[in-house]
């Protein structure tokens, strides 16, 4: 039941602030201070000297999302590794680590076998997944439900969003273990993230500026997405998405290795989408801007009320974003990814909830 949309990926992008807060409501003790988790606190972080997360497609830039979180709230050191990648190469497993995994299906073939090479070797197998019953949730030591509900498009939206909401509480609850957070700070980051599911709705409202945008992006045959810190990895999921079911050629690069290659495919042709809140390094993201814009290159800029006071002229498409605090940007600034590259696939015609040559679950390598 699509519940009136065209597609089930446009539900599941509506459904956001609602499992979201599901999801909140799930993890989030009664006077809302701290984090508990299911089956009690069997997770002790000050245990812990390291993390080892392994995913794919969209769960790893969930993963690569989640470094920036435990390093910087928390800091701990984590690994982040491409699940077919992990377990050809052996790695040594550290003691004292955890072993975490992310997935939407809990049966893609890699990731299990990931987590089976981990199993006996780490300290804790913990898993974050959608569905509860699934084998990669059953042979965890702990495994953390996302409460998304069932995600039908091929394209993961909601998984996603719940998938970094239940990662940033986990890196929350580490920091506060490790004491490298105050528990007023806790607190206040955890009534931030309670707040979420409005201004989520607030980008939602904003569909008719992405479906414009969307339409110029349609006519491109390739596209390039740029992002500095915890925007990187959004970067990543948004030309990800775009490639899913637009079928337009995107990559992503973290901003700063514009110069050392990238840089050479401008011209008046490539839009470049860069998404970047006024956080502590959006000075250097505008220049990479300019040094795009001096070639001709249109950029479509996401970005808040004070970036977009920031930025200079000459950006092809603004897309402003509600303030959030920057540790939760991550969660908003994936909906202007979604609806990019929802309405250009919309816009093409392409089959959005079964792009070609896709399965929703990858249960063979
Ligand atoms: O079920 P999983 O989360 O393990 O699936 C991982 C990837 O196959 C999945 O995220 C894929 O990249 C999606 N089609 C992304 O939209």
């Amino acid at each position: 039941d699509k519940a009136g949309h065209k597609h089930f990926m446009a539900k599941e992008i509506t459904e956001q602030p609602a499992v979201i807060g599901d999801a909140l409501g799930h993890y989030l003790s009664a006077d809302g201070r701290d984090v508990i988790l299911p089956g009690g606190d069997g997770l002790d972080f000050t245990q812990i000297d390291r993390m080892t997360m392994v995913a794919c497609g969209t769960a790893y830039y969930a993963c690569l999302t989640a470094k920036y979180w435990f390093e910087q709230l928390a800091r701990l050191p984590v690994e982040v590794d491409i699940a077919s990648e992990f377990r050809y190469r052996e790695p040594p497993i550290p003691p004292r680590g955890v072993a975490l995994f992310v997935s939407q299906s809990g049966e893609t073939a890699d990731t299990l076998a990931a987590l089976r090479y981990c199993a006996g070797k780490a300290e804790r197998i913990v898993s974050v997944v959608n569905v509860d019953e699934s084998s990669i949730a059953r042979e965890s030591d702990l495994a953390l439900p996302i409460h998304a509900g069932v995600e039908i498009g091929v394209a993961s939206t909601k998984a996603f969003t719940c998938q970094l909401t239940v990662l940033l509480l986990l890196a929350i609850k580490a920091a506060k273990a490790r004491g490298t957070l105050s528990e007023d700070a806790v607190a206040d980051l955890l009534s931030k993230l309670r707040g979420l599911p409005a201004t989520i709705n607030i980008a939602l409202e904003m569909d008719d500026d992405f479906k414009k945008a969307a339409r110029r992006l349609a006519e491109a045959d390739n596209a390039l997405f740029l992002g500095r810190g915890l925007m990187y990895p959004l970067a990543l999921e948004g030309a990800l998405k775009l490639k899913e079911i637009s079928y337009i050629h995107a990559e992503a690069y973290a901003s700063g290795e514009l110069k050392h290659g990238p840089i050479a495919l401008i011209d008046k042709r490539m839009p470049v989408v860069v998404m970047a809140p006024r956080d502590a390094l959006f000075d250097k993201t505008v220049s990479n801007m300019q040094e795009v814009m001096a070639r001709d290159g249109k950029v479509i800029l996401i970005t808040d009320r004070r970036g977009a006071e920031a930025a200079d002229g000459g950006i092809w498409r603004l897309l402003t974003l509600p303030e959030v605090d920057p540790v939760l940007s991550p969660i908003l600034y994936a909906i202007p990814a979604q609806l990019l590259a929802y309405h250009t696939a919309v816009a093409k015609g392409t089959d959005v909830d079964q792009p070609r040559n896709l399965a929703k679950s990858v249960t063979v390598e």
